[in-house]
């Protein structure tokens, strides 16, 4: 066999690393075993075509592989994972090829020939856990369908990314950045939405049922819709404002990246929006290290946009106003981040350790998707935002701040929707690394 490259080895130290937690986290809550099902997907009602599908988070945690339905990964106390993945014989499908290099010489594939259900368990397992949507198939009796205490457990486990998750997540910038790069030009060369997609996913080399989430691609006001979600066919006739919030998968984990760009018809202002938001989003990235809360990191970025309404003249009043008074939450209304990796929005975010407990966000910001401190390991993503949303503005031409906002400029600026700027970040040892600008700031 040859000598097994540096990435081969970080990712025999991953699965090496999920083996050793597995083992303890299953022996901490007294199972003898897991079943990890890896989803299948939907068949419209009514119809024999099926939805889009990814693969649950925990069996993409081990294979990597996002798309493949019908499969089962054990883990069984003192034994090697198994992987059983679905390969019928097939003449309407290519059936699954099997896994190779590492994958294969770690865990132990076998092909499910025939059939939907689960396979039996090698062994006598006692207390086995059946994870993931099992939701109408037979199972075998006595097994323990998606426990807290487990599922609590594992989500914990996948918010340290190792070196081989972190070589993985920077691949996976490095193609949606290709992506962005090619939207960008399509847009300065009067594209429409549906073109600047496809320029997305031909630079980004994916299709589009693989994305790791639909790719938002707002012009003008679309941008302003948070999620949005259409692609209009023809182009605009005036290109104020391009958003587009999109990533990539590699090796089942996932880009999320957002940027945004000022057209030929854009009110200059606007250009000097983008340029402040970007700013204090670097600032606010400056500031990752372990030990750094991320609710108050959360409030900083409030802190930031109250400066810059007020000194662009969008807010007449000081900065401590325009946040006590709730207005920094009209103009951005979703959270500074999220957890990152085989999810776009990753799981553990809100808990406060492996017991699952409850760290919700606080009142003022419900959308908050991560309330912990920050560690070495995790991998957050940085997305401050600045919107013009009408029905979120709208409450506030009335009361205090009737005279205190410059609306005739908010109004002008409404058909150029919003601004985010989205990066994806590694928490080292003594600060973090960009995985998105490929810049690192620590001394590790
Ligand atoms: N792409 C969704 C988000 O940024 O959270
Ligand atoms: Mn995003
Ligand atoms: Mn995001």
């Amino acid at each position: 066999m040859p000598p097994s490259t540096d990435a081969e080895q970080r990712h025999h130290a991953h699965l090496t690393r999920l083996q050793a937690a597995y083992d303890e986290i299953l022996t901490r809550c007294g199972y003898d075993g897991v079943a990890i099902y890896s989803g299948a997907p939907r068949t419209l009602f009514g119809d024999d075509q099926e939805s889009s599908f990814a693969a649950y988070g925990h069996f993409v945690h081990w294979t990597g592989a996002a798309q493949n339905a019908h499969d089962w990964l054990f883990v069984l106390l003192g034994q090697g994972p198994r992987w059983y993945y679905h390969a019928p014989a097939d003449f309407w499908h290519l059936p699954t090829p099997p896994p190779t290099g590492v994958l294969a010489e770690r865990l132990s594939p076998e092909p499910l020939r025939d059939g939907l259900g689960m396979p039996l368990p090698p062994g006598d397992s006692q207390r086995l856990a059946v994870l993931g949507d099992v939701a109408g198939l037979a199972l075998p009796q006595g097994v323990i369908c998606n426990p807290p205490d487990l599922i609590a457990a594992l989500d914990e486990l996948r918010l340290y990314k190792d070196e081989h998750e972190r070589d993985a997540l920077r691949t996976a910038n490095r193609w949606a950045l290709a992506g962005h790069a090619a939207a960008r030009e399509a847009f300065l060369a009067g594209a429409g939405e549906l073109d600047i997609q496809l320029a997305y996913l031909a630079a980004s080399r994916q299709r589009e049922s693989h994305v790791p989430y639909q790719n938002i691609v707002g012009i003008n006001q679309h941008a302003g819709t948070l999620h949005y979600q259409h692609y209009d066919i023809t182009p605009p006739t005036r290109a104020n404002a391009l958003l587009v919030d999109a990533g990539h998968r590699h090796a089942g984990y996932c880009a999320d990246i957002t940027r945004t760009a000022a057209g030929a018809a854009a009110d200059p202002l606007f250009t000097t929006l983008i340029e402040g938001v970007s700013r204090y989003q670097q600032r606010l990235i400056a500031r990752l290290a372990p030990n750094v809360e991320f609710v108050e990191l959360h409030r900083e970025m409030h802190w930031h946009l109250a400066t810059l309404l007020a000194e662009t003249g969008l807010f007449k009043g000081s900065a401590e106003a325009a946040v006590a008074g709730g207005l920094t939450r009209a103009f951005c209304p979703h959270g500074l981040g999220h957890s990152l990796g085989v999810q776009v929005h990753d799981v553990g975010g809100r808990q406060a350790n492996a017991s699952g407990a409850l760290l919700p966000p606080p009142d003022e910001d419900p959308a908050l998707r991560f309330t912990r401190h920050l560690d070495v390991g995790m991998v957050v993503t940085i997305e401050p935002g600045l919107y013009i949303i009408p029905m979120l503005l709208e409450p506030f031409r009335q009361g205090e701040t009737r005279h205190s906002v410059d609306w005739q400029t908010v109004d002008r600026l409404a058909d150029h929707g919003g601004i985010r700027i989205e990066d994806n970040v590694y928490i080292t040892a003594h600060g973090h690394d960009n995985l998105t600008r490929g810049g690192r700031h620590d001394d590790d």
